[in-house]
């Protein structure tokens, strides 16, 4: 039996929008109410965890968790520009405490893929003021959060719309264009711009700007907090021939944002899966895999190879702050996450600085354009009443928590 090291952080993560429910305000939830929309169906109450947090946060520490991962939401914090919300203030306060009380450490992502509706009506990050407004919101969270909240995420995936992008994950920009003008037709501006949709680009060097700025913020007002950013990254694999193309698209789509982790004190790493490229490009996953939910291979290594890569390319230590599968077979989840954290063992056998390991995802929860079909959770979700129902999977991984050992 492997031991992990001592303070080693086993969590399960999750993200506002995808459990809260009925977060109106934000540039997601007017997406998905638009005609056409990219939506299969909206968020509506996802899994009320607004309401229901002290019973999950407790269904964790039972489980053997010492973490959880989750996201607050800037567009219940400041639902109009510059104008704060006590309340929601109060609430992920409480919450954030509520956490630490029941023996789990905390760790708090700033932005997970939705923004106020304010913001991206106003262009996002892609607008000059974009990462001012971020770091502000930032500073505002450290202020109330600061002395609760164990490590900091800022911002979730600042890489992935530029990955989606360069490979037409959501399609190539002709088929995104109605949705984007029905947003902009909405909410009655034609500067809006969201994480997936819009002023891809801009916003990428923006968000680049806003975790830098967000950083600076956060220390300022809480300067023991370890504070990172989190990437998408895929195990990027080549066939002969395939070798050049696999590495332009590294550089431009995890290179590029791993060198303004300089001066972090973590990395988030995210994975799910491998990408392989050939000389015309990546190549469809083939149909002898067994594949995901989400059409992703089954290839749970692919996490000690991205582990590997981003500790060499930055130097700085790592949390896996995702890593999970999309299945409705249970027995397959725990397969996968076995495998998964081989790999774990495998990096910190080499001395390589991995700090701990979150599951996605807690819950089966919205899984945005593709609403509620794919199932990541360790517990399950009645979706009208609510009703928690925990997987083997869940008792299987939490025991592994609890002996710090697999
Ligand atoms: C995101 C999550 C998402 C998960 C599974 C990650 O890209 O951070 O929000 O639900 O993958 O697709």
């Amino acid at each position: 039996m492997g031991k992990f090291p001592e303070g080693f952080i086993w969590g399960t993560a999750t993200a506002a929008h995808q459990v809260e429910g009925n977060n109106t305000s934000n540039d997601f939830w007017l997406m998905e109410h638009t005609e056409p929309t990219m939506f299969k169906e909206p968020s509506g109450d996802a899994c009320d965890q607004f309401h229901l947090y002290e019973q999950d946060v407790r269904l964790l520490k039972e489980l053997g968790f010492n973490a959880y991962r989750f996201s607050v939401e800037w567009a219940r914090v400041e639902p109009e520009k510059g104008e704060v919300s006590n309340a929601a203030l109060e609430h992920y306060r409480r919450m954030t405490a509520f956490v630490r009380e029941q023996g789990l450490t905390p760790i708090v992502t700033l932005h997970h893929f939705t923004s106020p509706l304010w913001f991206a009506r106003e262009g996002g990050f892609a607008a000059e003021d974009g990462p001012a407004h971020f770091a502000n919101y930032a500073g505002i969270m450290a202020d109330v959060l600061g002395k609760d909240w164990g490590q900091v995420c800022t911002i979730n995936e600042i890489n992935i719309p530029m990955r989606f992008f360069h490979d037409g994950m959501l399609g190539d920009q002709a088929r995104l264009a109605p949705f984007l003008k029905a947003a902009q037709k909405r909410c009655g501006s034609d500067d809006f711009s969201s994480f997936f949709i819009g002023d891809i680009e801009g916003a990428a060097e923006g968000m680049k700007k806003g975790h830098r700025l967000a950083v600076e913020a956060i220390r300022a007002r809480a300067p023991e907090t370890p504070v990172g950013v989190t990437l998408a990254i895929q195990d990027e694999q080549a066939i002969e021939g395939g070798e050049a193309l696999r590495d332009a698209a590294r550089a431009r789509c995890i290179d590029a944002f791993l060198d303004i982790t300089k001066g972090d004190d973590f990395v988030g790493v995210q994975t799910y899966s491998r990408s392989i490229y050939g000389p015309e490009g990546k190549l469809k996953v083939s149909d002898d895999v067994e594949k995901t939910q989400m059409g992703y291979e089954f290839y749970p290594e692919a996490l000690e190879a991205t582990i590997r890569y981003t500790a060499d390319y930055t130097g700085l230590p790592v949390i896996v702050t995702e890593s999970g599968i999309g299945t409705d077979d249970d027995t397959r989840r725990r397969a996968y996450v076995e495998r998964a954290l081989k790999g774990v063992q495998n990096c910190l056998a080499d001395g390589i600085d991995v700090r701990g390991y979150c599951y996605w995802s807690m819950l089966d929860n919205f899984e945005w354009m593709l609403g509620y079909k794919p199932t990541f959770g360790l517990i399950a979700v009645d979706r009208i009443t609510q009703t928690r129902t925990v997987k083997p999977s869940a008792q299987w991984l939490g025991n592994i928590a609890k002996a710090n050992a697999f």
